[in-house]
């Protein structure tokens, strides 16, 4: 196996931090002068980017980003997913023109008709009976617990260890040493989340049946593979294992397929023929436009009715809503994407980009002897610096190398090429060309040239 010579690395970074300083000028004075922003960024995340200033953005188009020194970029990280659908294609714009200006109207308390056809589309594809909408995946999800909350009567939920939902107060908190911890750096917790969490890793059959047993959670919320700590595919046999512990306990099974919608047009949900009691979903169903959806199975929206009736309020303050949520310009962008962008047919095509884009990588770590693995899910895929491929949240985390990231990170920005900020995923849209797959494969195999090559 190889090993990375790190005092190489660091100065390969400071090279490439150079470049990209030389090279965006514009971008750099954009955050310098940016003193009214709390971090000099619109949101403190965007400081995550690599090179001391993250890009200044100027526009988009179809998989690539134009920065404000007017660099073209190819892009990969696709707004972590908010952007599968590619930037601004055209049924979109239309539709948003349409809703904004034609008809007028962006947000009024009032169904449009959009809605019903974009809740029938969903029910076809992820098989839920009945819809709501919110504007963000981390509303669809927090919206979901209170209602498996309702409607079991408990008071916790499970989630694995090292998932991320959102910006949901129970799901910050990982397994270390069997017991549920808070996780490092969870910003002003209301409560310790181990009070209100159970967690166990991914893949671990008999802690998840040992937590459940305990008859206190309501809900094991799970994406079908983890893909906020690289990509962790599900073992065989475990998501069925993980239903049949939900449905022996009485626990709720509630699917979060905002990333995982990469897997097909009806996501893993589809794909690995699962049974949700719920599913949550957001980010590139309006293709960047606010939105996010929550279906819930006949037999749960049955419960929740019931539920209500014993004097629970859904309608008006009862911890479920918002008013800018189910607005007629998110349902225009909704149906829009899921009719004319991301179809039926267009997965497939999407998926063979990711496929090459994978072997790619992979021949680069093989010809390297590199202990670094890369997996695939639908049109996503993502390098990691442990190999085999990590099988649970907790071990995966270990292989997180920042120093590495960073590098490749920038290295991919001086020539042209962005990957999201958080990992080393890659996502393929409709409007992604084999070119663009290939001039990445260039890119990562000069860059580990570079490192390694004697
Ligand atoms: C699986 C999953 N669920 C929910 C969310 C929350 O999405 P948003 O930040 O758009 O609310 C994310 C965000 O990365 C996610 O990855």
């Amino acid at each position: 196996m190889s090993t990375i010579d790190r005092t190489r690395l660091e100065s390969l970074i400071a090279r490439e931090e150079q470049r990209y300083r030389a090279e965006h000028p514009a971008s750099r004075s954009l955050y310098s002068r940016s003193t009214h922003l709390f971090g000099r960024v619109p949101m403190t995340w965007m400081n995550k980017w690599a090179g001391g200033f993250p890009l200044g953005f100027s526009h988009a188009r179809g998989a690539t980003v134009t920065d404000l020194d007017g660099h073209e970029l190819i892009d990969f990280a696709l707004g972590d997913t908010g952007a599968m659908a590619g930037h601004s294609p055209a049924p979109l714009v239309a539709a948003v023109a349409d809703r904004i200006g034609t008809r007028g109207g962006v947000t009024t308390m009032l169904p449009s008709e959009d809605a019903e056809l974009v809740a029938a589309e969903l029910s076809r594809r992820f098989g839920l009976a009945e819809w709501s909408f919110s504007l963000s995946a981390t509303d669809a999800n927090r919206w979901m617990l209170r209602l498996a909350r309702l409607v079991t009567g408990r008071p916790k939920v499970l989630v694995f260890s090292y998932s991320y939902h959102g910006t949901v107060d129970e799901t910050f908190v990982v397994a270390e040493g069997g017991r549920a911890v808070s996780r490092a750096g969870n910003v002003g917790a209301a409560v310790d989340p181990a009070t209100t969490t159970r967690v166990v890793e991914f893949n671990d059959v008999e802690a998840l049946r040992e937590q459940l047993g305990h008859g206190d959670v309501a809900a094991v919320l799970t994406e079908p593979a983890l893909t906020n700590i690289g990509i962790v595919l599900p073992e065989p046999g475990f998501l069925e294992a993980v239903r049949a512990a939900c449905d022996e306990t009485g626990t709720l099974l509630i699917i979060d397929e905002t990333h995982t919608f990469s897997a097909g047009p009806g996501g893993a949900t589809r794909r690995f023929n699962l049974r949700p009691d719920a599913l949550t979903i957001g980010k590139s169903l309006g293709g960047g436009v606010p939105c996010g959806a929550y279906g819930l199975s006949a037999e749960l929206a049955a419960r929740v009715r019931a539920a209500v009736a014993g004097g629970y309020d859904i309608v008006d303050v009862g911890g479920v809503g918002g008013t800018l949520a189910g607005n007629p310009l998110s349902l225009a962008a909704m149906r829009a994407v899921l009719s004319q962008v991301l179809t039926d047919e267009a997965f497939g095509p999407m998926e063979m980009l990711a496929t090459r884009f994978a072997a790619g990588v992979e021949s680069t770590i093989e010809r390297y002897d590199l202990d670094w693995s890369v997996s695939q899910l639908g049109a996503r895929c993502e390098y990691r610096f442990a190999r085999p491929a990590p099988r649970n949240g907790g071990d995966s985390a270990a292989s997180a190398d920042e120093a590495l990231e960073d590098y490749l990170h920038l290295y991919g920005v001086n020539r042209g090429i962005l990957i999201t900020p958080f990992h080393n995923m890659a996502l393929m849209c409709p409007a992604t060309t084999t070119t663009q797959v290939d001039a990445h494969q260039v890119m990562f195999e000069s860059a580990v040239g570079e490192l390694l090559d004697a």
